[in-house]
């Protein structure tokens, strides 16, 4: 299937086999922890301590994986096709396949923000309540660059725009289970893209693909670009 422009939405599922923890599967990170405490502004407000220490250790196993073959088959593709890349994740492995311009519609955790002076930098090492803040100095102020439940994703214009402009929409590693990302798929067919899944298992949205490939992205994602890109 040629396609012009292809759009392609990335979830957790596409980190899992390099040893990052799903969200919402068994030993999922919501497992482990309440959404309600960790991941919204007001638990921020409520206890910074702990979502510091959340986003601490996430940000530090990230020194302890790399790309896998999905990640690399994803940048393979940008390198011969025009491809949109979104993803959920919050991790660089995406980058460290290759791939550029990437749009992290709910941020990054090697990425912070300043609330008192709206300053964005890289983030490698851990951060606390009194961590300064490298642009104005002030501390109690910094936070992960992270978009928290209840907070306006990130850059949804380009989204958009590319969904609209997309022939061919593929979702790989996510389970539909948030919006606005699980809305995407809609949006694309709509627009008239044709749209295809990649998951080890069914989600909340499969019913709006037409097509689907059932089994680990290391193997099903390589398996598509090859033969999109060597047919
Ligand atoms: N290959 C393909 N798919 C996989 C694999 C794999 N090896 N392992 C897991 N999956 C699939 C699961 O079946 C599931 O559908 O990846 C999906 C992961 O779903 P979630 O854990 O819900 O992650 P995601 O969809 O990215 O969550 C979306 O929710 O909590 C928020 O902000 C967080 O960005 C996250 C958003």
């Amino acid at each position: 299937m040629s396609a012009d422009h292809i759009v392609i939405l990335t979830g957790a599922g596409v980190s899992a086999e390099s040893g990052l923890p799903t969200f919402r599967g068994p030993d999922g990170l919501w497992e482990g922890h309440r959404v309600e405490d960790v991941a919204t502004p007001e638990a921020f407000d409520r206890d910074p301590h702990l979502v510091h220490r959340f986003y601490n250790l996430r940000r530090r196993a990230l020194d302890s994986v790399g790309p896998n073959a999905a990640h690399l088959a994803i940048a393979r593709l940008q390198r011969e096709r025009r491809v949109t890349l979104v993803t959920q994740n919050v991790d660089d492995l995406h980058e460290r396949a290759g791939s550029t311009g990437v749009i992290h519609m709910h941020g990054e955790l090697r990425k912070a923000l300043c609330t008192r002076c709206g300053a964005r930098m890289e983030w490698i090492d851990d951060m606390e309540v009194d961590t300064p803040c490298p642009a104005c100095g002030k501390t109690g102020g910094m936070r992960p660059d992270i978009v928290w439940f209840g907070e306006m994703p990130y850059r949804m214009e380009e989204i958009e725009s590319a969904l609209m402009d997309a022939d061919l929409f593929a979702a790989i590693g996510t389970s539909g289970n948030v919006y606005p990302a699980a809305g995407f798929v809609r949006t694309a067919r709509f627009a008239g893209a044709r749209t295809i899944e990649f998951n080890n298992a069914g989600t909340a949205v499969s019913g709006f693909f037409e097509d689907h490939r059932l089994g680990p992205a290391t193997v099903e994602v390589k398996r598509w670009v090859d033969n999109l890109l060597d047919a």
